[in-house]
């Protein structure tokens, strides 16, 4: 069965052919980060126009790269939500009527869902149950799942996103957006322990997060120190990295251990974070953990993911119809 996913919930338009599931055959994404850079976060009204633009090419691309024709396809997989009203329209509409004109069927799908199934993308997937840590710009939360079509919210963040907290402090440290990457790159060449910021924990044994109370206190000693940010700027970038990456480490692997489940899996774009990466990997390891890190490409919002939840949905019969619509904020 070859599905055709197509994604547009932010500032990426991306399309991906996907067969029988997990066989990649094709993944394309286009970026928009140099039509927000200047702005300093993304703009919605020129994210949607720049999707008007993009969908159709990178289709045709996605199609001409997987080495098909569009009578080759069995069904579109797209996303619904979570996401920006006006990116989603593009995306969702473009599918509605390409699925209509193919007269195929499609099915609308869950963004976060999607960042749950990059996991299946890995070249070696979780199996069931598994404990999911999804890490993004606009979510960061913990699920239980337990089929291809089921997974239980064990704990969410009750203010920031992690890729936001990220995203900010690079703000108000100047160093540009998308943050995320930069500090990443800072961080490696600094030292944690020279700047400490406190961890955000929360409730020790609670499975909930909180990233707008470090992001102030990187605010207060940037703002404090303002001679010394260009020597101690790696410093600040490497420990409010590792407060954060201790944190998000720290919650998966207990989050694990309290539903007795020795399988983790990282995803979301904040998970192309290498301090993230191998302390998930160490720490799973030292607690006898199989862990799953989908590789890069399909960390970051993409099709392929949501083609992949797309087949799962489409197995069981499940149809989207010409009057469905998009929504901003997460339902499951
Ligand atoms: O999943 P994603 O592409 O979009 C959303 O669904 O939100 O995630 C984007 C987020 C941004 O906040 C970006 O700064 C962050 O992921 N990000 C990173 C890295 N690469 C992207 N955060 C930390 N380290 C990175 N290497
Ligand atoms: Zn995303």
């Amino acid at each position: 069965m070859i599905i055709l996913g197509i994604e547009s919930s932010c500032d990426e338009t991306a399309a991906a052919v996907i067969e029988d599931g997990r066989r990649l055959r094709s993944s394309v994404v286009a970026s928009q980060v140099e039509v927000h850079h200047r702005y300093g976060g993304v703009v919605p009204e020129l994210a949607s126009r720049k999707h008007v633009e993009m969908i159709l090419p990178v289709v045709l691309e996605a199609q001409a790269k997987a080495g098909i024709q569009p009578a080759d396809i069995d069904a579109l997989a797209v996303t619904q939500g979570p996401g920006l009203v006006g990116s989603l329209l593009v995306g969702f509409s473009f599918a509605k009527g390409y699925a209509f004109g193919l007269g195929i069927p499609w099915v609308g799908v869950n963004h976060l869902e999607g960042h749950i199934h990059s996991a299946f993308l890995d070249p070696e997937p979780p199996e069931f149950p598994f404990v999911a840590l999804l890490v993004s710009g606009g979510h960061t939360a913990l699920y239980h799942v337990t089929s291809f079509t089921s997974a239980e919210l064990m704990g969410q963040t009750r203010d920031d996103a992690a890729g936001e907290a990220y995203d900010k402090v690079a703000k108000v440290m100047g160093l540009g957006y998308p943050g995320g990457a930069v500090i990443d790159r800072l961080a490696a060449g600094g030292d944690p322990s020279r700047v400490l910021f406190k961890r955000p924990f929360l409730d020790k044994n609670g499975f909930d997060f909180s990233f707008s109370g470090i992001k102030s206190a990187v605010n207060r000693f940037v703002q404090s120190h303002p001679d010394e940010l260009a020597d101690l700027a790696t410093h600040i970038a490497a420990g409010f990295q590792e407060a954060v990456v201790d944190v998000l480490t720290h919650k998966l692997v207990a989050a694990a251990r309290a539903r007795d489940c020795n399988r983790i899996a990282l995803v979301g774009g904040v998970a192309a974070n290498r301090r993230l990466r191998e302390r998930v990997r160490t720490d799973g390891a030292a607690n006898d953990m199989f862990v799953t890190i989908p590789p890069l490409e399909f960390c970051g919002d993409n099709a392929a993911m949501i083609a992949a939840v797309g087949y799962r949905y489409l197995e069981q019969g499940i149809r989207g119809a010409l009057g469905d619509d998009v929504y901003s904020r997460n339902r499951q």
